[in-house]
């Protein structure tokens, strides 16, 4: 975000603190933490979607980022985000209140301010919702649940029992034997009023088991202002869920693939098993659709009514039209697949091509930049690259479109009808004219007339009398 003021100020309806400026040691990586990804996609950015999906609804809403670590890394993502994102670098970790204190230029304080960990990727957006409905403009909302285990983390203390007012957070390393008891723990998700939040940043301290400045010292601060302080819970824990470690990143991805794989089936998709899919991106079906085991889908992909995706198939940035049968073990990527089309098992579509209805494409063939018209076939070992196929055209086994002479590439046109007989060459610029046949084994150099032979093999020989080469005696 830049300086400029925002005029009316009741345009801002929240202030949105993303802390994320922890090392992530225990991730035993060179990268930032918040920039390892989930389902394809950096945890911040997961953090800053729900941001957006949340804060949207309520007008404009002022995001800043605290980084620490990998600042050019973290620069470049939000440079790629749709919203403009204020950043502030934390250069010493001093705590989660120092962390926000680096915020506070940034916060206008006609609105709430909601902090947010930019290491916990699944919080959803009701969860928030319900947080900054319950804390409204004046009040301090913190998103808690209770766990069997609550180790580590602090806790909710609460005047006479579970379900008294809250009167302060601890810490773990702060709490008493009696306080660590206590089951219900602080997620660190708050909305805190902006004016109060930067007078109770101003009053902390260092003084505790940690030397840090907590954060959560301020809800003390807030019941000794007589500022109501009021909780909110997130529908399943992982929804507060942080990632420290690999382990924990990938428990986390599972459980979002698992939620992915719900929707689809709620959907009507038959998932043969919701544990075996893979959405990196955003995936949509249609009516009937069927996913083998072991699929991966990247980016955007749609896949229309009918289509069945066999087992282990990669998908990315494609669409699957209705009725088209994907056999296993393909990579399709940027490329739109005709109705009913047959394609694998183990075919290659690369960018840019773009199958009609009812194209088969077999074992080993690979398209590159290839338009392809209705009914045609390439079923067994073939490259076809910058090609442009009309319709019920054959192309046999082994048949290679040479596009590329070392320096520049061609385009091949085979027309429609055509037949193009196995281990051909068409070495590009070259037209294979409607109707026409090449003969097997044919490498073509020049253009093929429509509806005549054309082959350029050596006529077939016999040698008579000849003998078979005898080993030599030594
Ligand atoms: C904090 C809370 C604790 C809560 C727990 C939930 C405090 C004092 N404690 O614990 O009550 O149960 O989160 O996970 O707030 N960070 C910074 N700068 C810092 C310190 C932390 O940006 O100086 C960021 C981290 O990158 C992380 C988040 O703040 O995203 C939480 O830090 P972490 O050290 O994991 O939590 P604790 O302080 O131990
Ligand atoms: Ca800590």
């Amino acid at each position: 975000m830049n300086d400029a003021k925002v005029v009316n100020p009741n345009m801002v309806n929240a202030n949105v603190v993303i802390l994320a400026a922890g090392m992530g040691k225990r991730m035993q990586s060179d990268l930032p933490k918040v920039l390892h990804p989930l389902a394809g996609k950096p945890l911040l950015a997961h953090v800053l979607d729900t941001a957006r999906s949340v804060c949207s609804g309520r007008g404009l809403s002022k995001v800043c980022v605290i980084y620490g670590h990998g600042g050019a890394a973290v620069q470049a993502l939000l440079a790629q985000q749709p919203q403009a994102v204020a950043t502030a670098r934390q250069e010493q970790q001093l705590g989660t209140g120092h962390a926000v204190m680096q915020a506070l230029p940034e916060l206008d304080d006609n609105a709430p301010t909601l902090i947010l960990y930019g290491d916990v990727p699944l919080t959803t957006a009701a969860s928030l919702q319900a947080l900054l409905a319950a804390a409204g403009n004046d009040k301090l909302g913190i998103l808690t649940v209770v766990q069997d285990d609550p180790t580590g983390l602090g806790r909710i203390v609460r005047a006479g029992g579970p379900h008294g007012a809250i009167t302060r957070i601890v810490e773990q390393k702060d709490a008493t034997e009696a306080e660590r008891a206590i089951k219900e723990i602080n997620s660190g998700i708050l909305v805190v009023p902006t004016v109060q939040l930067k007078k109770w940043l101003g009053q902390l301290d260092n003084r505790n088991a940690q030397g840090e400045y907590y954060l959560t010292d301020i809800v003390a601060m807030a019941v000794a202002d007589g500022v109501e302080v009021v909780s909110a819970q997130p529908a399943a824990q992982w929804e507060v869920a942080g990632v420290n470690s690999k382990v924990q990143l990938a428990e986390l991805e599972r459980i979002h693939q698992r939620n992915i794989a719900q929707r689809l089936l709620e959907q009507g998709v038959t998932v043969l098993d919701p544990q075996r899919l893979d959405v990196r991106g955003e995936l949509t079906c249609g009516r009937d659709v069927t996913i083998d085991v072991g699929c991966v889908f990247e980016g955007k992909v749609e896949i229309g009514d009918g289509v069945h995706i066999g087992a282990h198939n990669v998908i990315v940035n494609s669409r699957i039209l209705a009725g088209a049968r994907i056999k296993p073990f393909c990579h399709i990527e940027e490329a739109v697949v005709g109705e009913v089309s047959v394609i694998g098992p183990y075919a290659r579509l690369r960018p840019g091509t773009v199958l009609a209805e009812d194209v088969h494409v077999g074992n080993f063939v690979e398209i590159k930049n290839g338009q392809v018209a209705a009914h045609s076939k390439a079923n067994h070992l073939a490259y076809i690259g910058d090609a442009t196929i009309g319709a019920r055209v054959n192309i046999g086994a082994g048949v290679i479109t040479c596009n590329y002479d070392g320096a520049n590439k061609f385009r091949t046109v085979i027309e429609d009808d055509a037949f193009v007989g196995s281990d051909s060459q068409l070495v590009a610029p070259v037209t294979v004219g409607q109707g026409a046949t090449i003969g097997a084994g044919t490498t073509l150099t020049k253009d093929a007339p429509a509806g005549k032979l054309t082959v350029s093999r050596p006529r077939q020989v016999t040698i008579e009398n000849w003998t078979r080469p005898v080993k030599l005696k030594k």
